[in-house]
């Protein structure tokens, strides 16, 4: 499993406020392909939404779209590039995950971006960017963005360079 390796590339910095956040995310959606796979990783209120919002605006989704994925699994988003922004909070195990489908979105034409990567870290495919956040007082989180794989380090450098 690529999540026991060590990264190809990682780097950390610290977001002083939400704007902040937002602003790193919204880079970030710029900068996404299709077969790019994310996993957010953090408490609740670490901010893994909050990034999300920002990478589906850089990413050219109408914000009116974007919602916290509460009752479904995967919420699709059609963007630039289609994106699928999916939350495995609410699930247990593995099978679990099977039976929702996820699985098979993995891999596919168009980007993904994962809360609660760490529930199922099974989940995520061989190359992966995974970026942990926390909270580090009222209003700074800390980012630990780890890269597996060729195509995700490349993308780290374009993001964070
Ligand atoms: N530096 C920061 N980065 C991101 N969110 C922040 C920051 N400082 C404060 N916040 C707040 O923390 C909350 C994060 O909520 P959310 O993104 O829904 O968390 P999660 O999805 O991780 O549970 C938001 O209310 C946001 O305004
Ligand atoms: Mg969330």
């Amino acid at each position: 499993m690529s999540n026991a390796e060590q990264p190809t590339r990682s780097r950390r910095l610290v977001s002083p406020s939400p704007e902040e956040t937002h602003r790193l995310g919204v880079k970030l959606g710029q900068l996404l392909q299709p077969g790019d796979f994310v996993g957010l990783i953090g408490d609740l209120g670490a901010g893994k939404t909050h990034l999300v919002r920002g990478v589906a605006e850089g990413a050219g989704v109408a914000q009116s779209e974007v919602a916290s994925p509460t009752f479904a699994i995967v919420y699709p988003y059609e963007g630039r590039i289609p994106l699928y922004h999916a939350d495995l909070y609410r699930l247990t195990d593995y099978d679990e995950l099977y039976a929702t489908g996820f699985l098979d979105l993995v891999g596919g034409d168009h980007a993904m971006l994962v809360e609660w990567l760490d529930r199922i870290p099974q989940a995520a495919p061989r190359d992966f960017l995974r970026v942990t956040l926390r909270h580090e007082g009222e209003d700074a989180r800390s980012l630990d963005v780890e890269a597996f794989g060729a195509r995700p380090a490349a993308l780290l450098d374009a993001w964070l360079g």
